[in-house]
């Protein structure tokens, strides 16, 4: 890991650029109250040193992010765009072959971005088009073509329009798949983790495969429709992070750090932002891991977007 504003990097594996280094903390952007929220939060976070945002066309965050980065290289916050690590993710109702490159292309004009540093899948599930109510019916579900959707990923990392390319929300059982036809494998598996969520054997397969995971809801996205504040509230947390003089916030994400794990996280407040990125310079012992353990384990996004899909997760953690 190397150093750049205090805040580390990774470096993702099977990117067309030599070192793609992802700083191992990101902005989220997938709950927000309006675009400029979005946009004033981004500005922000950049002044704060955050380099690395996470947004996907679902979220509604790409044009404001868009136009927080216009705005941030206009007032000379960062030098060049290069600077920032900007990932997004193609929406179920894209995940047809056909419909890769010009949904990713979309985004990009959406963003007035050349290049992404990271595309996702960002479920395993293909929706039909049409006026669906959310969460989608069964029968707006359409069978996915996984092997199709991924050469269409890898072009988009050849034509350029993306650094690297990877999933979210993906088991073991369909990494093993994708990896089983894959000339370009994913460079990252993006997936709900936090203390109540560890998904330890997840963990264990990413790492040795070379897929770095990084964290959605490591806080356990308290406030939006699918989170909880179960870990904001834990009083195991609360004890460790009384011990140490830090936050819950902060004890969640050094605890996924240390297990070599991204995240994107997401505050709009400016002292949560700051407080988000204090978390490199101490550590938890080994008695705080004991703690973690024992912390009570539930998944918060059990449907995903659709109300039922058989096998989302194949039943594993
Ligand atoms: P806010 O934007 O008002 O700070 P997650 O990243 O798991 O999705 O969690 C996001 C939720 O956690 C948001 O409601 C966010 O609210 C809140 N949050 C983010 N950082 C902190 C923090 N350091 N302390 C308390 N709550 C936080």
């Amino acid at each position: 890991m190397s150093l750049s504003l205090n805040i580390p990097h990774v470096v993702l594996q099977w990117s067309s650029k030599q070192h793609n280094n992802m700083p191992v903390i990101g902005l989220g952007t997938a709950s927000s109250p309006s675009p400029n929220d979005t946009k004033v939060a981004v500005l922000e976070a950049i002044k704060l040193g955050y380099r690395h945002i996470d947004t996907a066309s679902v979220y509604g965050s790409e044009q404001p992010l868009g136009e927080a980065i216009a705005e941030a290289l206009q007032l000379g916050l960062i030098a060049s765009r290069d600077e920032l690590f900007i990932t997004s993710k193609l929406w179920c109702t894209d995940n047809f072959p056909h419909l890769v490159v010009p949904a990713l292309n979309k985004t990009l004009q959406s963003l007035k971005l050349e290049y992404l540093d990271l595309y996702l899948v960002h479920w395993p599930i293909a929706v039909k088009p049409g006026n669906w109510e959310f969460p989608y019916p069964e029968e707006a579900l359409a069978s996915f073509d996984l092997e199709g959707v991924w050469k269409q990923m890898e072009e988009c990392q050849k034509l350029g329009l993306t650094k690297c390319i990877g999933v979210s929300n993906f088991s073991r059982k369909k990494l093993e798949n994708l990896l089983s036809f894959a000339t370009i494998p994913p460079s990252v598996n993006q997936v709900e983790m936090n203390p109540t969520w560890h998904q330890k054997k997840l963990r264990e397969y990413c790492k040795n495969k070379g897929i770095i995971i990084t964290a959605y809801s490591p806080l356990g996205a308290a406030g939006t429709f699918w989170g909880s504040n179960d870990v904001l509230e834990n009083e195991l947390l609360k004890e460790i992070a009384e011990a140490h003089g830090k936050s819950v916030a902060q004890v969640s994400l050094r605890w996924l750090y240390e297990l070599g794990i991204t995240i994107a996280v997401k505050s709009y407040n400016k002292e949560r932002m700051k407080q988000n990125l204090e978390i490199f310079n101490w550590s938890l012992t080994k008695d705080d891991y004991e703690k973690i353990d024992q912390v009570k384990q539930h998944k918060l996004m059990s449907n995903g977007p659709a109300k039922f899909v058989p096998d989302l997760w194949d039943e594993e953690n």
